[in-house]
């Protein structure tokens, strides 16, 4: 009994920030999402009769404490539906998800933990159903069970049957260019999970961020379907920007920018003032991600390199969804 899954880590353009249930994960919002080919992890999950506990090695280390726990709660979930309660797994990760880049490598984590924890247990999930299972772990993980431009449908359910993720174009669709910009940055104090928490508990601008976010999404979706670059990434970073600005009407009110974010976000308005079509969105953290097309890669790449406080610039193409080994 066992399976290897691949999975990719996505950008939402459209963000989700706010949860109804925090237990199985419900979110306040439907998002949308791209999915990047740069950053992934492998895992490999073995279902053993002997085994007393699980195990989770990530990156050839054995993992202990809190991350340990949440893989093996996890694994629970998948046990109690498969009514294989005692039955335990050894979970080996690879991740492509430099820390630095910014990314919650939690969406290529928990999507690929899912994808062969299915498969090992012999589960025969559709898709719909791992998304399910996916959303789960972490919120927009969900997501990365697909490829190319991905929306997750809030749902209204308690049970949560209909909050998944749906394909919205696939990965061919159309060719963008996603620039991870990383920073000198601090660490992040608050993590997305304790920050959107707090925002949707205390925050005067709550309501405000709600209210905008159908039109949104339907605006951008549309956007997509034409290819309508600007349109898709004025979007995105509107939409970034209101998500960021719930934070600050939070009590105690906190941001995820540093000086060197906003360096970034100036460069990314002088590249538009120079009539070069680039965009920014920023997730739970300081680091930037900067949308762009092919045919303008070596002047984007040369402004963010050039930009104060940038160490380091890594470039992703739209990527595909969990695939088996
Ligand atoms: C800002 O999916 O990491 O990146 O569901 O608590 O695990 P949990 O949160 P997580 O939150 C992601 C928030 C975001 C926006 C997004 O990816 O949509």
């Amino acid at each position: 009994m066992r399976a290897t899954a691949k999975a990719h880590t996505n950008i939402a353009l459209i963000k989700y920030w706010g949860k109804r249930n925090e237990e199985i994960i419900l979110p306040t919002n439907s998002s949308l999402s791209v999915t990047l080919d740069a950053f992934y992890t492998e895992t490999t999950v073995h279902f053993k009769e002997e085994l007393e506990r699980d195990t989770f090695i990530l990156n050839d280390q054995e993992i202990s404490g809190v991350p340990y726990d949440q893989v093996t709660n996890y694994l629970e979930l998948f046990r109690s539906y498969a009514d294989q309660k005692g039955l335990f797994a050894e979970v080996h990760s690879l991740n492509k998800v430099p820390t630095a880049a910014g990314f919650a490598s939690s969406a290529s984590g928990f999507a690929a933990l899912a994808g062969a924890t299915a498969k090992a247990l012999q589960l025969n999930l559709d898709d719909t159903a791992l998304s399910r299972f996916t959303r789960q772990g972490s919120g927009s993980a969900c997501r990365s069970i697909y490829g190319g431009f991905v929306q997750w449908e809030m749902g209204t359910l308690a049970d949560g049957s209909d909050s998944y993720a749906i394909p919205i174009a696939p990965q061919d669709h159309w060719d963008i260019r996603v620039a991870a910009v990383v920073l000198t940055a601090k660490e992040k104090d608050v993590s997305s999970r304790v920050g959107m928490k707090r925002t949707v508990d205390t925050s005067a601008f709550y309501d405000g961020w709600l209210e905008t976010l159908p039109r949104d999404l339907e605006e951008i979706k549309e956007g997509i379907g034409r290819r309508d670059f600007e349109k898709v990434g004025a979007i995105a970073e509107a939409n970034c920007l209101k998500m960021h600005a719930t934070t600050l009407g939070a009590v105690p009110p906190f941001t995820y920018w540093q000086d060197t974010t906003m360096s970034v976000m100036e460069t990314v308005q002088q590249l538009r003032k120079e009539g070069i079509s680039a965009y920014f969105t920023i997730d739970a953290g300081p680091n930037v991600k900067v949308l762009y097309l092919p045919e303008d890669e070596e002047k984007v790449m040369q402004k963010l390199q050039a930009t104060n406080g940038v160490t380091e610039v890594i470039v992703s193409k739209v990527g595909e969804g969990i695939s088996y080994l």
